[in-house]
Parts: structure tokens; sequence; C-alpha cells
């Protein structure tokens, strides 16, 4: 053994002072922190803002943790919004940015659960089931899908109002719960948890109401923040481009996609975005038990290839496969998925999700999902003249089912599980006189008429063809 000749006493005091120094150095960063942080003043990072400046870390870290606190008033926090959909923010601005909001609340931690996990999110379309598709795909093929939803307000439902259709089902579960599906059967889709980003639920309903919702560096960090919080390893986002989107333009979409993958880069998460059309509905169907219906044809094989539910459903369970580390490529992960449909595993895994989140009799549902869609009255709906349709206004089309009961205008409203309607029509396609364009499924007369004039004043017919649109705009990784 070599022992170490003692230090000379010099070094070693040299060593003691400049321990000293840094612990003083220390002490003094910190101080400066605090008393940085004790002197910000809302009202300053308001007018930092509106001049088109930058904030520091600290400064929205301040911002985020005072307004969740309830010390920065609502009025100071719409102003500082307003200047921000104004100025913009920069890249670093919107990772910080999401990460506070991130923070504010719960942080869910799968790293006990094997393999990758992962979600998928859509920033909310028309005719939208694809979760109820893709969910139990990307499942049977091997990958681990842990989804946290939120609800839908506005058109029509969300993807919890989706599943709870299903007599019996019940969205609400703890973390532990919710991890125990995941482990047995290899997805789960449930309602967010009460303390998940709290920030954006404050922050969210008073951009609502001040007219700040439309702002990329604000959409971006509202959902990341709650894909980030809810703990998955690979995030794939379904970014809508047209009428019945937040973002009307492919550039715009395009731009909002960038930035959520930039902040998925920045927060170590895995996320690829696709750009899809909608500029009318996704599928047919528009309506909670009608939307179930329609994702379980697409599981069980009747709705095929070439449909454009059927083929962003593909596409976005692609790149879950991809991201999962299941999949080479694009054509293998097909090849996976595809075979879940025809061995029906796909709907098997569906059957088990319900049956894991209380269904009554899931085999029954899946057998004959008509009973999820029982009316009492189905009405056609008729255009006036004839021609190709050139044009839908989606957000349209999901007001027309709201105004049945399918979706809700305020957060307290009740949803009619069986109510909506069924395109029968889509984008290019030629309507003869007399033709229906459309079944509405009613059991509340009331505002059926105002449902039937919305629908009609959503479609637009023409002399020619439309030229026609892509369903899939970019994928941007
Ligand atoms: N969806 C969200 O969750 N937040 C937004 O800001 C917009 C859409
Ligand atoms: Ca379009």
């Amino acid at each position: 053994m070599r022992i170490e000749p003692p230090r000379p006493a010099r070094l070693q005091g040299a060593a003691f002072y400049v321990k000293i120094l840094i612990i003083i150095f220390l002490r003094i960063m910190a101080l400066r922190a605090v008393q940085e942080a004790a002197y910000m003043r809302m009202v300053d990072l308001i007018i930092d803002k509106r001049e088109g400046k930058t904030h520091t870390r600290e400064e929205i870290n301040y911002i985020i943790r005072e307004y969740t606190a309830g010390n920065i008033p609502d009025y100071q926090m719409s102003a500082w919004l307003m200047a921000v959909c104004w100025q913009g923010m920069t890249e670093r601005e919107v990772s910080e940015l999401t990460s506070a909001m991130m923070h504010s609340g719960d942080v869910v931690d799968l790293s006990d659960l094997p393999g990758i996990k992962v979600d998928k999110h859509s920033t909310g379309g028309v005719g939208d089931t694809t979760t109820l598709v893709i969910a139990p795909l990307v499942a049977a093929c091997g990958g681990t899908v842990a989804k946290m939803s939120g609800r839908g307000l506005g058109h029509t439902g969300g993807t919890l109002d989706k599943l709870e259709s299903v007599p019996g089902v019940c969205i609400e579960k703890n973390i532990d719960e919710f991890k125990d599906i995941v482990r047995r059967i290899g997805l789960c889709v449930i309602g967010q948890s009460g303390n998940l980003v709290p920030a954006d639920k404050l922050m969210y309903a008073l951009r609502d109401v001040t007219g700040t919702v439309e702002s990329i560096p604000l959409i971006a960090s509202s959902i990341m923040s709650k894909k980030l919080a809810a703990g998955t390893d690979a995030i794939v986002l379904d970014v809508k481009c047209g009428t019945g989107a937040f973002m009307h333009t492919p550039e715009q979409a395009k731009k909002l996609a960038r930035t959520m993958v930039k902040i998925g880069d920045a927060l170590g998460r895995k996320t690829v975005a696709l750009i899809t059309d909608m500029d009318q509905p996704l599928g047919m169907a528009v309506g909670n038990g009608l939307e179930v219906r329609e994702a379980i044809e697409v599981l069980s094989g009747k709705i095929k290839e070439g449909d454009m539910l059927y083929e962003v459903c593909m596409l976005l369970a692609e790149n879950m496969l991809m991201l999962s580390g299941l999949a080479e490529d694009d054509r293998e992960a097909r090849a996976k998925l595809t075979k879940a449909i025809e061995t029906g595993a796909g709907l098997k895994k569906l059957e088990q999700m319900l049956t894991a989140l209380g269904a009554r009799d899931a085999k029954a549902c899946i057998a004959d999902p008509d009973t999820l869609c029982t009316v009492k009255k189905k009405v056609p709906v008729y255009l006036n003249g004839e021609g190709y349709i050139t044009g839908m206004h989606a957000a349209d089309i999901g007001n027309a089912a709201q105004k049945l009961g399918a979706g809700r205008a305020e957060k307290t409203d009740i949803i009619d599980p069986a109510v909506g309607l069924v395109m029968h029509k889509r984008r290019g396609d030629f309507v003869k006189a007399g033709e229906p364009v459309a079944t509405m499924y009613v059991n509340d007369e009331s505002r059926l008429e105002e449902a039937v004039k919305t629908l009609r004043g959503a479609i637009e017919l023409g002399a020619e063809k439309p030229k026609h649109e892509p369903m899939v705009y970019d994928v941007i990784k």
C-alpha cells in the first residue's frame, strides 16, 4: 500500500480559503436570486414583453409560479398574455415556459413501467376518433400506450366522452390503477388527474375569454406541458389544419408543429408531429357513440385503406411504433398494424381496455356497436340543389352535432352519448338533388331545426369538382 505524503500546510491553507470563497460566492448568488424575485414586478415584465424583449428563465418561473399561487391578478396576466400574442417568444422562452407550467403541479412518473411509453395527441378536430383506433392497434403490436386525455369543450366530445358512451365505463382512475391497467394489457386512456398542470387550467380559462388562445407559443406550451407532465417517453402529435382547427393554413400548422417538436427535444422526449387536414370531418361520424362505432369499424376491417380516417390512424400509429422501437421504418410498421386488424388483435385490445375501465359488457358492445347509437329518430338532411361539394366548414359540422346534444356549449352541459350525425359525402363528391348529404341521430328535437340549418350552412356546393387536397401535409421530426 502506498501512503500519500501529507500535503504541505501552506497548500492546505490555500484550499481552505478557496472553499470559503466559493461558499461566499454561492451565498451571494442565491441571495441575489431571492432579491430579484422579491423585486420582480409583473408590470415591468408586461412592459418588457410589450416592447418585444425576451424574458429570463427566472422571470418566466416567477410569472407562472406567482400566477398559479394567486399572487398575480387576472388583469395583469391577461395583459401579459396579449403581449405574448403580439410579440411572440423565442424558442428558449417557449421551452422554459413549458417547463415552468409542467412543474406547476403533479408530474406523473411512469418509469417503473417496462418499455417505451408512447402517447398521442391531436390539437382537436371534428370526427376525430383516432385514439380509439390507434391505442389498441399499437398495444396489439407490442407498444405501451399510456394516455391521459382532457374533456372536450366546443363542437363535440373528447376521447373521454366517447369512451363514456360505452355503458359502465368510468375514466376517472388514480395513477396506480392507471399504471396497473397499462402493465396488464399494454394500454389505458384515462382522464387527466386533478392536479396536472394547474397553471394551464387557469391560463386556458383566461385565454378563452380574453382573445388570447390563438398564439403559437401559448398553444404549444399549453399542450406540451400537459403531455410532458403525463410522463410518457415519446409523443406523436397530430396538428390539425383547416376550417375545423386552430391553425387555418399549412404554414401556421407547420410552425406550431415545429415549436412543439422543439419543446419535446429540449425537454428530453422523442416527439414527432404530423400535419393533417381538417377542412372536413376526419371520419364520417360526428357524435360520441357514433364515433366509437366508427372506430370499431376500422379495427374490424370494415373501413379500409384509402379512407381518410383509416389513413390518418395508420400514419399516426406507424410513427408511434417507430418511436417505440418496434419498427425500423413505416413499411414494417404498416405491415404489423395491418396484421393487427386482420387477426382481430387490435379489436381484442379495445375490448380489454373497455373491460378494465368498467364496461358492463364490452364484448357485446363490440359485436353490435349499433347499441351505442340507438335514438328515437334518424333524420336525413338534404341540400338545396345539386353539385360537387367544394368546401366544408368542419367546425360548423361539429356545431350542428353539438346542437343535437353531442357536445357541450358550457362545461356543465350533459352530453347525450347516442346522438350526432353521420356524413354520407366528402369534399369533392357529387350530391344529386334529393340525395341526403347526412343523417342526424336525434333524441331531443328542440334544436333539430337549428342543427339542420347549421349543417346546411357548413357545406358549399359548386358546379366543378374541387382540386384534390392532401390528407397529410407534412411530418416534422
Ligand atoms: N389545446 C390545448 O390544450 N391548449 C391550447 O392552448 C390549445 C389547444
Ligand atoms: Ca385543406
